[in-house]
Protein backbone atom coordinates (compact mmCIF):
# COMPACT_ATOMS: atom_id res chain seq x y z
CA UNK A 1 0.00 0.00 0.00
CA UNK A 2 1.71 3.37 -0.99
CA UNK A 3 2.34 5.33 2.08
CA UNK A 4 -0.08 8.74 1.35
CA UNK A 5 0.08 11.77 3.93
CA UNK A 6 -1.61 15.51 4.11
CA UNK A 7 0.58 18.23 5.02
CA UNK A 8 -2.34 20.71 6.03
CA UNK A 9 -1.88 24.43 6.39
CA UNK A 10 -3.02 28.01 5.68
CA UNK A 11 0.10 28.66 3.34
CA UNK A 12 -0.08 32.25 3.54
CA UNK A 13 2.19 32.72 1.99
CA UNK A 14 4.44 29.04 1.40
CA UNK A 15 7.79 29.68 2.80
CA UNK A 16 10.81 27.95 2.53
CA UNK A 17 10.03 26.33 5.80
CA UNK A 18 6.88 24.98 4.37
CA UNK A 19 8.67 23.42 1.72
CA UNK A 20 11.59 21.75 3.54
CA UNK A 21 9.39 20.00 5.49
CA UNK A 22 7.48 18.59 2.55
CA UNK A 23 11.01 18.34 0.87
CA UNK A 24 11.67 15.88 4.16
CA UNK A 25 7.97 14.10 4.21
CA UNK A 26 9.05 12.92 0.74
CA UNK A 27 11.75 10.67 2.09
CA UNK A 28 8.91 8.60 4.06
CA UNK A 29 5.90 9.23 2.03
CA UNK A 30 4.74 7.70 -1.80
CA UNK A 31 2.26 10.59 -2.24
CA UNK A 32 1.77 13.99 -0.23
CA UNK A 33 -1.41 16.17 -0.60
CA UNK A 34 -0.75 19.82 0.40
CA UNK A 35 -3.94 20.79 1.92
CA UNK A 36 -4.78 24.59 2.04
CA UNK A 37 -7.43 25.40 4.18
CA UNK A 38 -9.71 27.85 2.55
CA UNK A 39 -11.61 28.76 5.86
CA UNK A 40 -8.59 29.49 8.23
CA UNK A 41 -9.64 31.45 11.38
CA UNK A 42 -7.71 34.63 10.70
CA UNK A 43 -8.21 36.67 7.65
CA UNK A 44 -5.87 35.57 4.75
CA UNK A 45 -3.94 38.18 3.22
CA UNK A 46 -3.90 36.14 -0.29
CA UNK A 47 -6.98 33.81 -2.01
CA UNK A 48 -6.95 30.61 -1.71
CA UNK A 49 -6.33 30.04 -5.52
CA UNK A 50 -3.06 32.83 -4.78
CA UNK A 51 -2.22 30.42 -2.15
CA UNK A 52 -2.07 27.13 -4.71
CA UNK A 53 -0.44 28.91 -7.40
CA UNK A 54 2.44 30.12 -4.94
CA UNK A 55 2.75 26.41 -3.62
CA UNK A 56 2.53 24.74 -7.17
CA UNK A 57 5.06 27.19 -8.12
CA UNK A 58 7.55 27.36 -4.92
CA UNK A 59 7.52 23.27 -5.91
CA UNK A 60 9.90 21.51 -8.33
CA UNK A 61 6.75 19.99 -10.27
CA UNK A 62 6.67 16.47 -8.55
CA UNK A 63 4.45 14.05 -9.07
CA UNK A 64 4.34 12.46 -6.22
CA UNK A 65 2.71 15.86 -4.62
CA UNK A 66 -0.77 17.30 -5.18
CA UNK A 67 -1.59 20.87 -3.95
CA UNK A 68 -5.75 20.87 -2.83
CA UNK A 69 -7.69 23.39 -1.38
CA UNK A 70 -10.59 22.54 1.02
CA UNK A 71 -13.25 23.66 2.91
CA UNK A 72 -14.46 23.00 6.40
CA UNK A 73 -12.88 20.44 8.78
CA UNK A 74 -9.18 18.92 7.61
CA UNK A 75 -10.44 15.35 9.30
CA UNK A 76 -13.18 15.01 6.76
CA UNK A 77 -11.08 16.11 4.47
CA UNK A 78 -8.17 13.65 5.20
CA UNK A 79 -10.97 10.38 5.34
CA UNK A 80 -12.68 11.63 2.07
CA UNK A 81 -8.88 11.13 0.32
CA UNK A 82 -8.86 8.05 2.62
CA UNK A 83 -5.35 9.79 3.82
CA UNK A 84 -4.38 8.24 7.29
CA UNK A 85 -1.30 10.41 8.13
CA UNK A 86 -1.61 13.97 8.60
CA UNK A 87 1.89 16.09 8.65
CA UNK A 88 2.52 19.26 10.73
CA UNK A 89 5.58 21.26 11.37
CA UNK A 90 6.87 21.96 14.78
CA UNK A 91 9.28 24.92 15.12
CA UNK A 92 9.75 25.43 18.97
CA UNK A 93 8.32 24.73 21.96
CA UNK A 94 5.35 27.79 21.42
CA UNK A 95 4.29 25.66 18.76
CA UNK A 96 3.15 22.93 20.75
CA UNK A 97 0.45 23.47 23.11
CA UNK A 98 -1.41 24.60 19.84
CA UNK A 99 -0.08 21.58 17.60
CA UNK A 100 -1.23 19.10 20.48
CA UNK A 101 -4.45 20.15 21.01
CA UNK A 102 -5.22 20.35 17.48
CA UNK A 103 -4.01 16.77 17.11
CA UNK A 104 -6.05 15.48 20.02
CA UNK A 105 -8.91 17.07 18.56
CA UNK A 106 -8.69 15.70 15.30
CA UNK A 107 -8.08 12.09 16.63
CA UNK A 108 -11.58 12.86 19.02
CA UNK A 109 -13.41 13.45 15.45
CA UNK A 110 -11.24 10.77 13.17
CA UNK A 111 -9.29 8.15 15.46
CA UNK A 112 -8.05 6.49 12.46
CA UNK A 113 -6.17 9.65 11.41
CA UNK A 114 -2.16 9.95 12.73
CA UNK A 115 -1.02 13.37 13.38
CA UNK A 116 2.90 13.35 12.58
CA UNK A 117 4.99 16.07 13.92
CA UNK A 118 8.02 17.17 11.57
CA UNK A 119 10.89 19.28 12.60
CA UNK A 120 12.03 21.60 9.85
CA UNK A 121 15.97 22.61 9.19
CA UNK A 122 17.83 25.12 11.86
CA UNK A 123 17.53 27.38 9.45
CA UNK A 124 13.81 27.47 8.53
CA UNK A 125 12.90 27.18 11.98
CA UNK A 126 12.40 30.73 12.92
CA UNK A 127 10.09 31.35 9.51
CA UNK A 128 6.35 32.18 9.67
CA UNK A 129 4.11 33.38 7.06
CA UNK A 130 3.10 35.64 9.64
CA UNK A 131 6.23 36.97 10.16
CA UNK A 132 7.21 37.32 6.61
CA UNK A 133 3.75 39.51 5.43
CA UNK A 134 4.85 41.73 8.14
CA UNK A 135 8.53 42.20 7.01
CA UNK A 136 7.42 42.43 3.40
CA UNK A 137 4.41 44.82 4.53
CA UNK A 138 7.00 47.18 5.71
CA UNK A 139 9.80 46.86 2.98
CA UNK A 140 11.88 44.30 4.67
CA UNK A 141 14.20 41.81 3.03
CA UNK A 142 12.25 38.57 2.23
CA UNK A 143 13.73 37.11 -0.27
CA UNK A 144 15.87 34.28 1.43
CA UNK A 145 12.04 33.28 3.26
CA UNK A 146 10.14 32.38 0.65
CA UNK A 147 10.67 31.68 -2.90
CA UNK A 148 10.81 34.61 -6.14
CA UNK A 149 7.40 34.00 -6.75
CA UNK A 150 5.79 34.42 -3.55
CA UNK A 151 8.45 37.43 -3.12
CA UNK A 152 7.21 38.80 -6.39
CA UNK A 153 3.31 38.54 -4.91
CA UNK A 154 3.85 40.05 -1.43
CA UNK A 155 6.21 42.77 -3.78
CA UNK A 156 2.67 43.32 -5.89
CA UNK A 157 -0.12 43.23 -2.52
CA UNK A 158 2.18 45.72 -0.58
CA UNK A 159 4.27 48.17 -3.00
CA UNK A 160 8.31 47.69 -3.14
CA UNK A 161 8.21 49.81 -0.01
CA UNK A 162 4.72 48.45 2.11
O1 LIG B 1 -0.96 26.93 8.94
P1 LIG B 1 -1.95 26.89 10.05
O2 LIG B 1 -2.80 28.15 10.04
O3 LIG B 1 -1.33 26.65 11.39
O4 LIG B 1 -2.94 25.65 9.73
C1 LIG B 1 -4.00 25.36 10.58
C2 LIG B 1 -5.00 24.45 9.86
C3 LIG B 1 -5.49 25.11 8.59
C4 LIG B 1 -4.33 23.13 9.50
C5 LIG B 1 -6.18 24.18 10.83
O5 LIG B 1 -6.69 25.40 11.29
C6 LIG B 1 -7.29 23.38 10.18
O6 LIG B 1 -7.16 22.19 10.03
N1 LIG B 1 -8.37 24.08 9.79
C7 LIG B 1 -9.55 23.44 9.20
C8 LIG B 1 -10.66 23.26 10.28
C9 LIG B 1 -10.25 22.13 11.20
O7 LIG B 1 -10.34 20.98 10.85
N2 LIG B 1 -9.72 22.49 12.38
C10 LIG B 1 -9.11 21.49 13.27
C11 LIG B 1 -10.06 21.01 14.33
S1 LIG B 1 -9.89 22.08 15.69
Amino acid sequence: MPKVALYAGSFDPITNGHTDLIKRSLVFVDRLVVAVAENVQKQSLFTTEERVAMITASLDADPRVEVRAFHGLLVEFALSLKVQMVIRGLRAVSDFEYEYQMALMNRHLAPTLETVFMVPSLDTTYISSSMVREVAKFGGDITSLVHPVVASALKTKYGSKG
